[in-house]
């Protein structure tokens, strides 16, 4: 008798908290409304899978994807424009990074090039001339 009860209580709650998981894994990244054109590019394009700062997202954490980390500068500064802009057309599968989708269907190349431009912001964004420190680059640290 007991256990009955249980399960009308555990059984609704575990419905709302999978309906929850499933809605934040699939819906896409919320966009503030003050976001510049090439950052809401990046945000409804990108974000999903690098996080809304370039350091990966949770979500891309659980289904065991491993997209780097494009806040880092050292890592930014050794890519060039040509490389990153044919990197988001044609994917990364032509080149041994197949975790990466191509966006060349999608995208316009001016698009794409403001994608590039604002992937330089990101690095800055967090190592600029501020003089902090980067913040620690864990996985799960870019979720929103
Ligand atoms: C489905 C998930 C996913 C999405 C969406 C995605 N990426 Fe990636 N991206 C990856 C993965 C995974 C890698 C790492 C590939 C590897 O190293 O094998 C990667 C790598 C990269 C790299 C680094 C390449 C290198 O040579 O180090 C850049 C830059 C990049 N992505 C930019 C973007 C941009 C810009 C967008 C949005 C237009 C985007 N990505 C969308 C998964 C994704």
């Amino acid at each position: 008798m007991k256990r009955k009860w249980l399960l009308i209580i555990a059984g609704p709650a575990a419905l709302l908290a999978a309906g929850s998981l499933a809605a934040s894994l699939f819906l896409p990244h919320p966009i503030p409304r003050t976001a510049t054109p090439a950052q809401r590019l990046y945000l409804t394009h990108c974000a999903s899978c690098h996080g809304a700062n370039g350091q990966g997202s949770w979500r891309a954490t659980l289904l065991l994807i491993r997209p780097g980390n494009l806040a880092d500068k050292r890592i930014m500064d050794s890519l060039s424009d040509e490389y990153l802009h044919s990197l988001i057309k044609h994917g990364g599968a032509t080149i041994g990074k197949p975790g990466m989708p191509a966006f060349g269907f999608h995208l316009s190349d001016e698009q794409i090039q403001d994608l590039v431009r604002q992937l330089r912001m990101l690095g800055r964004h967090l190592t600029g001339s501020s003089g902090s420190p980067p913040r620690a680059a864990g996985p799960a640290s870019g979720a929103r």
